[in-house]
C-alpha cells in the first residue's frame, strides 16, 4: 500500500502550516502533489496559545480559531483551505520510520508515502521525568504541554482543582506561564526548580527578580535550587497528593505541571542525516546533508548569519514560521533565494506583562528603565567587543520593539556603557 507525492512536509505543527501557505502563496505544485503528514488529529495550530488564550478561565480560545497563520495576522488556515488549496492533510497519522535513500517514509498503519522533496517538521517532545529518574509522571493529575491533548487534560485538571494547590516543575516557558494561567484560574502555585532564578536560559538575575517578585504578589511560592524527587499518590486513584523534594520536603499537590525542557524529534533521520546541536543540520537554504531534504523548525539546527554563522536550534515560534516559509522559497526558487538571515526573536505574555528578546543574550549586560512600577517599562542590553547583541524589553510599544530589534540587527557601537544605561531605550529610538 502507497502514495507517491512531490512534496511531503513531515509533521503537522507550526512550521508545516507556515510552510503550506508559502507553497500557496508561490503556488509551485499541483492539486494532489503536496500533503502534510501529522500524528495530530486537527490541522496545524498556533502551539503558543495553549499556554495562553486555551488556560483562560472565560472565552478561552478554541479551535479553528487558532489554526495558523493567524499569530502572524495572516490568513485562518482551515481543513477547508487546505481543501481548497489542493494540498492533502494526512492527520493522525504517525510516521515510525524513514528511508531518506528511497526517499520514503512508512506509517504506523503501513502506508509507505513516497516524495521527491521532504520538509521534515516534526518539532519537539516535552521530556519526561523518568528521564531524570523519577516515576510515575503518567498520573491523571500530572500535566505536560505540548499538544492539544496535553492542553486538554491541563484544563480538565484545573477545572477540578479550583482553590486548590498545584506545584509547577520548571522554571522556563512553560513553568512562567502555566503557573499564571492557574493562578488566574484561582489555583494556589508552588514553582519548583533548580537554578536560582527563574528563566536562568534568558534572563539575568535582576530581571527574573522583578518577575519573581511579581509573580509572588500573586500568590505564587517560589521553591528554588532544588528538584523533587518522588511523588506521593493516593491509593486506588494512583493520584498524586504531594511533591517530595530533595530536602525531603512534602509539597502538597492536587495538580501537577511540570515543564522541564524539551529534545527535538530527530530520531527518524538518525544515521542517514548530519545532526548538530540536538537537530538536524542544515545550510542557509535550510537544506539538510541530503539535498532531497529540508528540515525547518524546533528540529532544524541552522547558520545565523548575524551570529557569524553559528549554527543554532532556536525552540520559538517566529523562527518556526519564518524557517519553513525560506525552505519553501529556496525549494520552489532555488537560484532566487539567498541563504537565510534570521534575527533570533523570543517572546512572552504572562498576566498583564509581555515582554520581547532580540539577538543572543551574551556579553556584559546593562540595565535600563522602571524595574519599580506597576505598569513596567524596564529591559537591558547584551554588549560583547564594544556592540549590541542582545536586547530585552518588557512593556514596550511596537516602536520600542521595532528600534531594538534594529540596533540588534545592527549590532550597534556602545562607546560608555554608562552612557548606554543612562539612555536606556532612547539609545534605540535615538538610533
Ligand atoms: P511543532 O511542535 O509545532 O510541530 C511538530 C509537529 O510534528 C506536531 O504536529 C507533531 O505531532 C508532528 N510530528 C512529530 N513527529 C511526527 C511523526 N513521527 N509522524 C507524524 N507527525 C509527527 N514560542 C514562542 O516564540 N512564543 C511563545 O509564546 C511560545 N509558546 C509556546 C507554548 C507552548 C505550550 C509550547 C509547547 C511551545 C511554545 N512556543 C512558543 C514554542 C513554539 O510553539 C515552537 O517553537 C513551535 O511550535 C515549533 O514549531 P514546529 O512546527 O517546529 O514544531
Ligand atoms: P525550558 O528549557 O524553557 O525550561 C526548562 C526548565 O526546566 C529549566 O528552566 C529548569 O528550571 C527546569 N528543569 C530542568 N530539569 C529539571 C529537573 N530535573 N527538575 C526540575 N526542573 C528541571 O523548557 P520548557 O519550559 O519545558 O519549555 C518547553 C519548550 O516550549 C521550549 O522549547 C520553549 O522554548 C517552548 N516554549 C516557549 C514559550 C515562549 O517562547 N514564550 C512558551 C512556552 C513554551
Amino acid at each position: 500500500m502507497g502514495r507517491a507525492f512531490v512534496y511531503v512536509v513531515l509533521g503537522g505543527g507550526v512550521a508545516a502550516g507556515y510552510a503550506a501557505l508559502e507553497f500557496a502563496r508561490r503556488g509551485g505544485y499541483s492539486r494532489g502533489e503536496l500533503c502534510i503528514i501529522s500524528e495530530e488529529a486537527v490541522a496545524p495550530y498556533e502551539r503558543p496559545a495553549l499556554s495562553k488564550g486555551y488556560l483562560l478561565p472565560e472565552d478561552p480560545a478554541r479551535l479553528p480559531g487558532f489554526h495558523t497563520c493567524v499569530g502572524a495576522n495572516d490568513e485562518l488556515l482551515t481543513t477547508k483551505w487546505y481543501k481548497e488549496q489542493g494540498i492533502e492533510l494526512v492527520l493522525g497519522t504517525k510516521v515510525i520510520s524513514a528511508d531518506v535513500r528511497r526517499k520514503t517514509l512508512l506509517t504506523a498503519t503501513g502506508e509507505t508515502i513516497s516524495y521527491k522533496t521532504l520538509i521534515i517538521a516534526t518539532g519537539a517532545r516535552a521530556l519526561k521525568l523518568e528521564e531524570f529518574g523519577i516515576s510515575g509522571s503518567d498520573a491523571t493529575n500530572i500535566c505536560y504541554l505540548r499538544s492539544l491533548d496535553d492542553a486538554d487534560k491541563l484544563v480538565n485538571a484545573m477545572s477540578s482543582c479550583s482553590g486548590g494547590n498545584a506545584v509547577v516543575i520548571g522554571g522556563g516557558y512553560i513553568g512562567m506561564e502555566c503557573a499564571a494561567a492557574l493562578v488566574t484560574n484561582k489555583i494556589k502555585v508552588t514553582m519548583v526548580f533548580p537554578e536560582n532564578h527563574c528563566m536562568a536560559r534568558l534572563f539575568t538575575q535582576k530581571i527574573a527578580e522583578y518577575y519573581e517578585s511579581y509573580y509572588t504578589s500573586k500568590g505564587v511560592t517560589f521553591t528554588k535550587g532544588t528538584v523533587l524527587t518522588s511523588f506521593e499518590k493516593e491509593d486506588p486513584t494512583g493520584k498524586v497528593t504531594a511533591v517530595v523534594l530533595k530536602d525531603g520536603k512534602h509539597l502538597p499537590a492536587d495538580m501537577v505541571v511540570v515543564g522541564i525542557g524539551i529534545r527535538a524529534n530527530t530520531s527518524l533521520f538518525e544515521g542517514q542525516l548530519l545532526m548538530e546541536k540536538g537537530g538536524i543540520k542544515v545550510n542557509g537554504q535550510m537544506q539538510t546533508s541530503d539535498s532531497s531534504v529540508y528540515a525547518v523548525g524546533d528540529v532544524a539546527a541552522f547558520p545565523i548569519k548575524l551570529f557569524d554563522g553559528d549554527t543554532r536550534r532556536l525552540e520559538h515560534v517566529d523562527s518556526a514560521r519564518r524557517t519553513a516559509r525560506h525552505a519553501v522559497a529556496a525549494i520552489l526558487e532555488p537560484s532566487k533565494t539567498r541563504d537565510v538571515d534570521y534575527l533570533p526573536f523570543f517572546y512572552s505574555r504572562v498576566f498583564t506583562l509581555s515582554w520581547q528578546f532580540y539577538g543572543d543574550n551574551v556579553g556584559e549586560v546593562v540595565h535600563y528603565g522602571d524595574f519599580a512600577s506597576s505598569s513596567p517599562s524596564f529591559g537591558a542590553y547584551w554588549i560583547s567587543k564594544g556592540r549590541i547583541t542582545g536586547a530585552f524589553l518588557e512593556g514596550g510599544s511596537r516602536e520600542e520593539y521595532e528600534a531594538l530589534s534594529v540596533v540588534v540587527r545592527r549590532k550597534a557601537k556602545v562607546s560608555s556603557m554608562s552612557e548606554l544605561e543612562k539612555q536606556g531605550l532612547s539609545f534605540a529610538i535615538q538610533e
